[in-house]
């Protein structure tokens, strides 16, 4: 089985245009939308939610829903938009998306789970996985996890991607669920020693290439999240660890690829601190990176920015070089 990096689906975070701006450092990267709640698909703006542009890295949209027919309408609707697999999401814990029964509260409804992966199953010809944790509540054991994979897998789904600690739902506040309960590495291993032909893939906490050098060694995939987005040019590294790739552009590089897609996008409408924001981590821990951050805070987060100001700073970034280059 191919071994996998992808890129973690993040609310507010892994919209189209941090999927094209991570698509300027790593070709080979799988990326993940954030969530989009199935019933959104169904009665917005499908184009808005859905469309992209169009890049050689595979594309994953990930739903958020528990209502069968709703999730495999949404599923039907995206099938035509440019996306790889349909992932669905069982790992949230915000009280929002509890009240309204997505995310990680479903693990305590596995034949709902399964009868949402059954009928997206059918509404698609593209693959349906899922993205869960490792326990929800009191409930940790290795007999539930497997149980659910199990259940799941029967439904349909073809991938497992695993946040490899539990969610408690009642007691902490989403970002405490990120980080509060302790990463047990071992249950997803566990998991792939026993579902040795199933596609496993491990999630939470993983910061270096090492890391996911040695969890290669033990399951088929890893799955990232913030490392990449608070510091988008861990990609890089990525490139030239993982896939041995020689042809990396420097950040100077990325950015200056980067100003078409803004300028095609500001021409559509969009504001250029929606694009820009995903920027702010490129030259993390260089030299300068502070300059990088203050100018895009005062001259770019904000509404009225426009494309002169970005070519402001990147004749800055080409001429003073105010900021460290060196890879
Ligand atoms: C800002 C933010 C938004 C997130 N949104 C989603 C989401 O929409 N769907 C999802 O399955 N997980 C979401 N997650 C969880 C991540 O996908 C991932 O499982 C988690 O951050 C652990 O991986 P990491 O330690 O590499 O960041 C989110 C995490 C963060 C930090």
């Amino acid at each position: 089985m191919k071994k996998t990096i992808s890129v973690a689906p993040m609310m507010d975070c892994t919209d189209k245009h941090e999927i094209f701006f991570l698509s300027l450092i790593s070709k080979n990267v799988k990326l993940y939308t954030e969530m989009i709640v199935a019933n959104a698909i169904i009665r917005g703006n499908r184009d808005k939610l859905l469309s992209f542009k169009k890049i050689s890295n595979p594309v994953a949209l990930q739903l958020g829903g528990s209502n069968p027919s709703e999730l495999a309408e949404a599923c039907k609707i995206s099938e035509n938009y440019g996306y790889q697999e349909i992932n669905l999401n069982l790992g949230c814990p915000s009280k929002k998306v509890q009240k309204n029964k997505f995310g990680a509260c479903l693990m305590s409804e596995p034949d709902l789970v399964a009868k949402c992966i059954s009928a997206m199953t059918k509404a698609t010809h593209l693959p349906i996985t899922i993205k869960t944790r490792i326990g929800y509540n009191d409930v940790e054991n290795f007999n539930f996890l497997k149980s659910f994979i199990q259940t799941t897998k029967d439904a349909g789904s073809k991938k497992f991607i695993i946040h490899a600690r539990k969610a408690l739902l009642k007691k902490l506040s989403p970002k405490e669920n990120l980080n509060i309960p302790p990463l047990k590495y071992d249950f997803v291993y566990k998991l792939k020693d026993w579902f040795k032909n199933d596609e496993i893939i491990i999630n939470g906490g993983v910061k270096t290439t090492n890391e996911i050098k040695n969890h290669l060694e033990r399951v088929d995939g890893v799955m990232i999240g913030r490392a990449i987005y608070h510091s988008p040019y861990f990609l890089a590294e990525i490139e030239k660890e993982i896939f041995k790739n020689k042809n990396i552009p420097t950040r100077t590089e990325v950015m200056e690829k980067l100003i078409p897609y803004i300028q095609e996008q500001t021409e559509k409408g969009t504001q250029l601190n929606h694009i820009m924001r995903h920027t702010v981590g490129l030259f993390h821990g260089q030299n300068g990176s502070k300059i990088w951050k203050q100018y895009l805070s005062k001259n770019m987060c904000i509404r009225d920015a426009d494309l002169q100001k970005v070519n402001h700073l990147m004749d800055q970034v080409r001429k003073t070089n105010p900021v460290s280059l060196e890879r």
